[in-house]
């Protein structure tokens, strides 16, 4: 069975109207607020322009073939130049990395175009910016783009994987931290 024939809702005459009622959004965003995630920055760059965004949802598909996945909000310059690029990196950031998640979330003083030093940042196959010191980089190809509300979801083949050194930068309770490992 394909996506398209899958069904949007399980046997609604087995649920009251209650149930199928949607969660209040309110409730959805608090309760989400306490999943623990990981931050990257999403890089692209090509005739569409040099970007990056701070994101922290981004998963990983499948091994076979390698393939991750990551959601932008439809608003995010990010998209129309991923969209026109047709190729994103994903850049895990490490737990002393924080100043990254807050630049590319907008919230540091410097520009858009002052955001890709050149002792920071490298490249690899796409020619997307690459951080140098990343946790985790997969530099990926678009291979399919999906709409999901307010959000365009990327889904990317890897074309090229490499670990860093040290621990995850992690987010959750609209906070950052980093693992104490039990
Ligand atoms: C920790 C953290 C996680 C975020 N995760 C996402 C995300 O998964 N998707 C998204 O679209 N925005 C996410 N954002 C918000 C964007 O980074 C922010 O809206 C950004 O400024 C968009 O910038 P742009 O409009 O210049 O592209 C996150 C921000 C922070 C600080």
């Amino acid at each position: 069975m394909n996506s398209t024939q899958l069904p949007k809702y399980i046997n609604p005459d087995s649920l009251s109207d209650q149930v199928l009622e949607l969660a209040d959004r309110a409730d959805y965003i608090d309760a989400m607020s306490r999943v623990a995630n990981s931050v990257n920055v999403v890089t692209t760059n090509g005739a569409g322009g040099q970007l990056g965004v701070t994101v922290s949802a981004a998963t990983s598909v499948t091994a076979e073939p390698p393939t991750l996945l990551v959601c932008i909000h439809e608003l995010s310059k990010v998209v129309p130049a991923i969209i026109e690029n047709g190729v994103f990196c994903l850049n895990v950031l490490e737990s002393e990395q924080q100043a990254f998640s807050q630049l590319f979330a907008g919230l540091a003083a410097e520009e858009p175009a002052e955001r890709f030093s050149a002792e920071d940042w490298t490249q690899l196959k796409t020619g997307s910016p690459v951080l140098k010191d990343g946790l985790a980089i997969f530099d990926c190809r678009v291979d399919t783009i999906h709409k999901e509300g307010t959000h365009y979801i990327f889904i990317g083949q890897v074309l090229a994987a490499k670990k860093g050194d040290g621990l995850p930068l992690v987010y959750s309770q609209r906070a950052y931290a980093k693992p104490d490992w039990i």
